[in-house]
C-alpha cells in the first residue's frame, strides 16, 4: 500500500521472517546507520533474532507503558540519541507497538525538524490501524495524548507472524480497532468483518492478513481528504470518546481497543437513548460486541472520574460534552451537545447490563 502523505508519502510493506530479511527493510535506507528503539517484551521473545538483525548498532530498549509516553521522558530519549552520534543521515527503527510509535514518531518528527524513520509495527492494533495516519501523541501528565505531531514513517514493515505471541487481551485490543473501522465501512466491510469474526482461530495468519489489509483500506479512506483531522476524520473517535475516558479512570489497567470495543457499546446505546439507533440495531451490534467486552469491575470505577476525563475530550467543541453516536454501518456522526445528566443515566444502564464473566 502507497500512502500519499502531506508529510511524505511512503509505503507499507507486509514481510515474512522479518529477522531474517534485514537487508530489504534496510533497502530502503540506503547507506544510513539504524539505530534502534525495541519493545522490551520483543527483546526478550526474539532475543537471538534480534541480535542478529541490530547487530553492532545502537540499540535502545524500551518498555512499553503509558508513563514513558509523557513529555518528561523526551529528554531522555532525545539524549540517548545524540550522545550516541545520531545525525541527520542516521535512520531510526522502531519495532514494537503503538506505545514505541507514538514515541518515536514524535522523537522522529523533531530531532533535526524530522529524520528517516522506519517502523516495524508488532502488535496488532498498530499493524491494522496506529501505523498509518502520521499521528504522534505524548501524554501530558493526566492528559492523554495531548501533545502531538503529524509525522509518517519513511516505511512500515508488517510481519504478521508478531501477533503469534501476543496475550489475549493485547490481541483483542487489535480485534477492537479492526471492528471499529469495520463498522464504520459499508456493507461489504461488514461482512468481511462477520466473515472474520466466525472464523475458528483469528491469529490464522491468511485471515489475519487480509482484515489487516481491509483495516488499513478502510483507515485510509477516513484519512486520505482529512490527514490533519479537521473533518471527517474525527468520526474515527467512534469509541474513543468513553474509550479514553475509561482508560483513564482504571489507570490504563484497560488496554486501548478494549476500551474502544466499550466505548463503542456505551456510544451505541447513547445513540439508542437520542433516537439515532434503533433497539434492533444495538441489539446487532451488542451480539457482534458483547463477547470481546474484557473484564471490568465496574464497582472500582468513579463516573465522577469518567466525567471528568470526558471533559477533558480534546474534540470537545463547546461547555456540553462531545461523543462519536452511531445509526448504523458507515453512519457516524458527531455531537456536541451531550448533557451530564444524560452521560451518567446512560451509564448506570449500560454498567446494569454489561456482562459479569467474560
Ligand atoms: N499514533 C496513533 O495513531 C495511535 C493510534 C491508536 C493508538 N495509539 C496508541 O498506541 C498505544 C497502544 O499501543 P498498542 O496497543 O499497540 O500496544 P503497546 O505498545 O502498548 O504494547 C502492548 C503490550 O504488548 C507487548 N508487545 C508488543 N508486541 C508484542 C508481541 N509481538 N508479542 C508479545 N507482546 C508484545 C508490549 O510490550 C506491551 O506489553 C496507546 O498509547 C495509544 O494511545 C496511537
Amino acid at each position: 500500500m502507497n500512502i500519499q502523505s502531506k508529510v511524505k508519502n511512503y509505503d507499507v510493506v507486509s514481510i515474512a521472517d522479518l529477522f531474517a530479511n534485514k537487508e530489504k527493510v534496510c533497502a530502503s535506507v540506503k547507506n544510513r546507520r539504524p539505530f534502534y528503539f525495541v519493545d522490551r517484551t520483543i527483546s526478550a521473545l526474539y532475543a537471538q533474532q534480534l541480535q542478529s538483525f541490530v547487530g553492532d548498532n545502537f540499540l535502545q530498549v524500551m518498555d512499553a507503558k503509558e508513563s514513558n509516553k509523557e513529555y518528561v521522558k523526551l529528554a531522555e530519549y532525545f539524549n540517548a540519541l545524540i550522545s550516541h552520534g545520531f545525525t541527520r543521515s542516521d535512520v531510526l527503527v522502531t519495532i514494537g507497538g503503538g506505545i514505541l510509535q507514538d514515541i518515536s514518531g514524535f522523537i522522529a518528527s523533531t530531532l533535526y525538524r524530522g529524520i528517516k524513520w522506519i517502523f516495524i509495527p508488532t502488535t496488532l492494533l498498530a499493524q491494522a490501524d496506529s501505523c498509518i495516519g502520521s499521528k504522534t501523541s505524548i501524554n501530558f501528565g493526566d492528559y492523554k495524548n495531548l501533545i502531538g505531531t503529524f509525522y509518517p514513517p519513511d516505511q512500515i514493515f508488517i510481519d504478521s507472524d508478531f501477533c503469534t505471541t501476543l496475550t489475549p487481551e493485547y490481541f483483542n485490543s487489535g480485534l477492537g480497532e479492526i471492528i471499529k473501522f469495520h463498522l464504520m465501512s459499508d456493507a461489504a466491510g461488514y461482512d468481511r468483518l462477520q466473515a472474520y469474526l466466525a472464523a475458528p482461530d483469528h491469529r490464522e495468519k491468511t485471515i489475519l492478513q487480509v482484515i489487516t489489509e481491509s483495516t488499513l483500506q478502510i483507515k485510509k479512506s477516513y484519512f486520505d481528504a482529512d490527514e490533519f483531522d479537521t473533518g471527517r476524520r474525527n468520526l474515527l473517535n467512534y469509541g474513543h470518546c468513553f474509550g479514553h475516558a475509561l482508560e483513564s479512570a482504571t489507570d490504563f489497567a484497560v488496554c486501548h481497543g478494549e476500551a474502544v470495543i466499550v466505548g463503542m457499546g456505551y456510544a451505541n446505546l447513547f445513540s439508542v437513548k437520542r433516537g439515532i439507533m434503533t433497539p434492533s440495531k444495538y441489539e446487532e451490534f451488542e451480539n457482534l460486541l458483547r463477547p470481546f467486552y474484557p473484564k471490568i469491575d465496574w464497582a472500582t470505577i468513579e463516573i465522577d472520574d469518567l466525567v471528568k476525563y470526558l471533559k477533558r475530550d480534546k474534540k470537545r467543541a463547546g461547555p456540553d460534552l462531545t461523543m462519536i453516536l452511531s445509526q448504523d454501518i458507515g453512519k457516524q456522526f458527531k455531537l456536541d451537545d451531550l448533557q451530564e445528566t444524560e452521560v451518567r443515566s446512560v451509564y448506570s444502564d449500560f454498567v446494569k447490563t454489561y456482562p459479569k464473566t467474560k
